[in-house]
């Protein structure tokens, strides 16, 4: 039976090639006039795309200010100076040329701007709730961290060494522009950091405690079939519109909420990972690939017969055991996220193998200091999240 959800993604999505021509009409359409254009650390200007864009808004009489230089896992500090050049503009709305670090920069910058009188991390911390914001447009440039359609935005705060989430409603964009042909000039390991985070969007609320969602389970897992069918074609040449097109679209789809509906969300490995990026400031995707079958391994024993469904549906394996099989679908993933030259384990990681200090360091981050437990599909404790990184480690 399905079970009780609420489901609500008001972001309009113009899908299609060369549609990012198309967004002064986008931006004109939801009423701006003064926008605030950001980007990251430089794709944008090589590639021409950044002044396409604000040609593009000037033809429609639309004022625009730019600000660069957002890195992968975001900074607080960057966000803060973009509610100061938001509220001197008097912005209206705030454009994200990018990819998730950038969107989730953006919404940071409309929430800081419309709340000028709080420190946005304040509600990263959860220490002021967020009840107002202003509208973020998005032009995607990489096919990855589903922020452009998601309730969520993830910032780091490199003072205070930590990586946090934020999900509310007011996280959901206005509108997202999605033009596969932007991707063409991805250097490959972002196309395989992409390929991981979006399996990722959809085996972490895959893998939870309520097992008889049909249509979610289904779709969930046709959405892999896809990502995985396409997966090779857009790592051999990201200009492959074919592919990119399939793989731009399931990033959405799979961090909307869609492949979850009715479940309990598990996240687990997004939080092991989380703590990783904010210890070595490793790239999001690589971080996932690095901690997931020591995860896997670690909670099969919760329900053997997901993981064996999961080997079937999506992998084909019909072979062998309850198992066997959910233990040759661990491999599987394993197998592929090698195709795609991603980490399976922490030492295949930039950082390298950690010494005892570091395993303890990642689980204490991971838990807040052992103040919370993570994951629904089996919680995890301190202890648990230290395993985990342990056998990551080996
Ligand atoms: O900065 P530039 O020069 O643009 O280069 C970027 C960056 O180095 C490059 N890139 C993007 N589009 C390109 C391109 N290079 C050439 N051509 C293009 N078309 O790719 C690199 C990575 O960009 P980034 O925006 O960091 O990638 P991604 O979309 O993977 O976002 C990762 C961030 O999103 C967060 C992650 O934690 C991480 O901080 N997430 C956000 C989520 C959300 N808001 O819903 C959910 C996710 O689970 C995730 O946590
Ligand atoms: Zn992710």
């Amino acid at each position: 039976m399905m079970h009780e959800f609420s489901y609500c993604v008001p972001t309009e999505v113009l899908f299609g090639a060369g549609t990012s021509a198309r967004v002064g009409e986008m931006a004109k359409k939801y009423g701006a006039k003064r926008v605030l254009v950001v980007y990251g650390g430089g794709s944008a200007v090589k590639s021409g795309l950044l002044e396409k864009v604000c040609a593009a808004l000037a033809a429609e009489d639309i004022a625009c200010q730019t600000l660069g230089g957002v890195q992968p896992n975001p900074r607080v500090s960057l966000a803060r100076q973009g509610v100061k050049l938001a509220l001197e503009m008097q912005a209206d709305l705030i454009l994200a040329v990018g990819g998730g670090s950038v969107i989730d920069t953006c919404k940071a910058i409309a929430h800081g701007t419309a709340n000028p009188e709080t420190d946005l991390w304040e509600f990263w911390k959860r220490r002021v709730p967020l009840t107002k914001s202003m509208p973020v447009g998005v032009v995607l440039t990489i096919p990855a961290a589903g922020s452009e359609t998601s309730d969520s935005a993830v910032l780091t705060n490199w003072e205070e060494s930590e990586k946090r989430g934020l999900s509310t409603q007011f996280n959901r964009p206005a509108f997202s522009i999605l033009d596969p042909t932007l991707a063409a000039t991805l250097p490959k390991k972002q196309v395989s950091c992409g390929i991981v985070d979006i399996m990722m969007h959809t085996f972490d609320r895959y893998f939870n405690p309520i097992t008889d969602n049909d249509v979610t389970d289904e779709l969930a897992e046709a959405l892999l079939r896809v990502v995985i069918r396409h997966a090779p074609a857009a790592y051999a040449d990201p200009a492959d519109t074919a592919a990119m097109s399939e793989i731009m679209w399931a990033g959405s789809i799979s961090h909307n909420g869609l492949t979850g509906l009715g479940g309990a969300k598990d996240f687990a490995p997004h939080q092991l990972g989380h703590a990783l990026s904010e210890k070595f400031d490793v790239y999001h995707g690589e971080s996932l690939s690095a901690i997931w079958s020591s995860w896997a391994e670690y909670v099969l024993p919760a329900n053997p017969s997901r993981f064996a469904r999961f080997a079937e549906k999506v992998w084909g394996i019909t072979e062998g055991t309850e198992q066997e099989k959910a233990k040759a679908g661990i491999e599987a993933v394993k197998a592929f996220f090698r195709s795609i030259s991603m980490p399976v384990c922490i030492k295949e990681l930039p950082c390298g193998v950690q010494p005892e200090e570091g395993i303890e360091d990642l689980a204490l981050r991971c838990s807040y200091q052992k103040t919370r437990a993570i994951g629904s599909f089996r919680a995890l404790s301190y202890d648990d999240i230290y395993a985990i990184y342990r056998a990551a480690n080996q």
